[in-house]
């Protein structure tokens, strides 16, 4: 299917993409599944759109359904073109991350106000082909604010915590970080790390597309815990998501 012939709905009040260890919507119901192509190719999978918490919501796996894009294969522009052609105006991104700096513990979760791009060698923007229009879109507020105040004002109605703000840093993975990247990046300000941040949300922005990020802290950063020598293991990270997506399902509901 073209992006063209996309079903558009104008209904969808929220298109979420999920990160490492969150492949799929709970309690997601009634769902239709579209295999979108868009100008940019193909998303990591499909696009399930379906009822939650009595709204339409759509869903994709930013890594594949199974986990088998890296950060860096993500076709960004694929994904969130197939977002908007089904007619998702805003885009909740859920970002497994490393925690930095001491509010930023493995089980938090946060919504950052603020981003560091370390990636290279990723398409970035939509003005990569020939003829295109170049784009110069503001960035100042990488994140949309009015829409990250809605994800803290529902996490709040729904008493889960977050934390608000933050600077997640971009790196280039699939390999974790050294703990001297991990202690530069915290010398130039960041929280958080993870591997899929940008181009995402510059991608977001030259589409015109609400976008803001649902960090889950899933382990401290090379060296950046209490025990500096801690080392980490996938098993950690998957039970840390786990633990800290309860949280989820209400805050999801309330937003
Ligand atoms: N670094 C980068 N990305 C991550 C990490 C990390 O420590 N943990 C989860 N995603």
């Amino acid at each position: 299917m073209s992006i063209e012939s996309a079903p558009h709905e104008q209904d969808i009040a929220l298109a979420i993409i999920g990160g490492t260890g969150l492949y799929k919507l709970a309690d997601l119901q009634d769902v239709v599944t579209h295999q979108p192509v868009t100008s940019y190719g193909v998303p990591s999978g499909p696009v399930r759109i379906g009822t939650f918490a009595n709204r339409r919501v759509a869903f994709l796996a930013r890594h594949g359904e199974g986990h088998s894009v890296p950060p860096h294969k993500v076709n960004y522009r694929a994904n969130l073109a197939a977002l908007k052609a089904i007619g998702a105006t805003r885009v909740l991104a859920l970002n497994t991350v490393g925690g930095i700096t001491e509010s930023f513990g493995p089980r938090v979760l946060a919504c950052p106000d603020q981003l560091i791009d370390y990636t290279w060698g990723r398409i970035s923007t939509l003005c990569e082909e020939p003829g295109t229009e170049v784009l110069h879109v503001d960035f100042g507020d990488p994140y949309t604010p009015c829409f990250r105040g809605e994800i803290l004002a529902a996490a709040a109605r729904a008493n889960v915590a977050v934390v608000d703000g933050g600077c997640y840093g971009a790196t280039q993975g699939p390999r974790l970080e050294t703990r001297a990247e991990i202690a530069r990046m915290r010398r130039d300000g960041c929280d958080l790390v993870g591997m899929t941040g940008m181009p995402e949300a510059g991608l977001a922005r030259e589409l015109g597309l609400d976008y803001a990020c649902l960090a889950i802290v899933a382990n401290w950063a090379a060296g950046a815990g209490p025990d500096p020598d801690e080392q980490i293991t996938l098993q950690d990270v998957l039970a840390n998501v786990e633990a800290a997506s309860a949280g989820l399902g209400p805050l999801l509901s309330s937003l």
